[in-house]
């Protein structure tokens, strides 16, 4: 399957340390934070890549990644997405890569400790549409939130104010072909960006929306709190420590 690396954005919330370079650019620890998703992929067995950038500093990824080889990619490639639309607008542009075929999406800024390979096996099995992964969090108001009932997923709510559950749907998203036909008619949301959201409850409302949940560490690195965390664990986990 092939693999898209969502790295656009302005990072804002990351800002002074986002302006004069890219979020995905900035250390996790011992790695620039891109290196993570990657190895995700990689490890996952997803080895033609997709590279979606944007905002500042978009040729330093080809400076750091060049054909990706000593990362174990496949085959490298690389776009840009103009502005800061949403991750479903930086996805749009993966249409041509994807040529039919079912993909895995991830975000740059998400760091996963668990092997993804047996959720990629699931969806290479599903006949069609989207596999999601949630994660338990004691902060499910800072993501998409599902609300899941008798084991299936009814909602999901972008940053609700009071969530009613406590899974946030994580940065990893597979998909069928029928992605593209749903992102185009998608309008801007109330933070002027095309939601990953609304592309799911899509999937839900065709009834085609799969999902597991993930157990090992995850964390988002977008804001200082977060960055800080994910560092933080990653050097935990490198030198042994609990
Ligand atoms: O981390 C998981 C969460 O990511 C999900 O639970 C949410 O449903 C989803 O909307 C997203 O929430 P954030 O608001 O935290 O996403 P953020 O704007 O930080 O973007 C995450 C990554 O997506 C970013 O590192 C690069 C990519 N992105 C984002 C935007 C807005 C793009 O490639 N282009 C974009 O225009």
């Amino acid at each position: 399957m092939k693999g898209v690396i969502l790295a656009g954005g302005l990072g804002t919330r990351l800002h002074p340390l986002t302006k004069v370079t890219n979020k995905h650019l900035l250390p996790i620890y011992s790695k620039p934070m891109i290196y993570y998703p990657i190895e995700t992929l990689v490890q996952g067995g997803v080895k033609d890549i997709l590279l979606v950038t944007g905002g500042n500093s978009a040729g330093d990824f080809l400076r750091l990644l060049g054909n990706g080889k000593r990362l174990g990619i496949r085959s490298m490639n690389y776009t840009y997405q103009e502005g800061e639309g949403g991750i479903a607008d930086a996805l749009f542009l993966a249409q041509d890569f994807a040529d039919g075929e079912k993909i895995v999406v991830i975000l740059g800024d998400n760091i996963f400790e668990e092997d993804i390979s047996p959720f990629v096996d699931s969806f290479k099995k599903q006949s069609r549409g989207a596999r999601l992964l949630l994660k338990k969090v004691p902060d499910p108001e800072r993501f998409g939130v599902a609300e899941v009932k008798a084991g299936k997923v009814t909602r999901i709510v972008e940053k609700p104010k009071t969530p009613k559950s406590d899974y946030a749907v994580v940065g990893l998203y597979m998909y069928d072909a029928q992605v593209f036909d749903i992102i185009r008619p998608l309008r801007p949301s109330g933070r002027g960006e095309l939601e990953i959201t609304d592309v799911n409850n899509a999937y839900l409302k065709r009834d085609q929306l799969e999902y597991d949940i993930l157990k090992g560490f995850w964390s988002d690195a977008g804001t200082f709190e977060s960055l800080y965390r994910a560092g933080r664990l990653i050097a935990e986990k490198q030198s042994g420590k609990p």
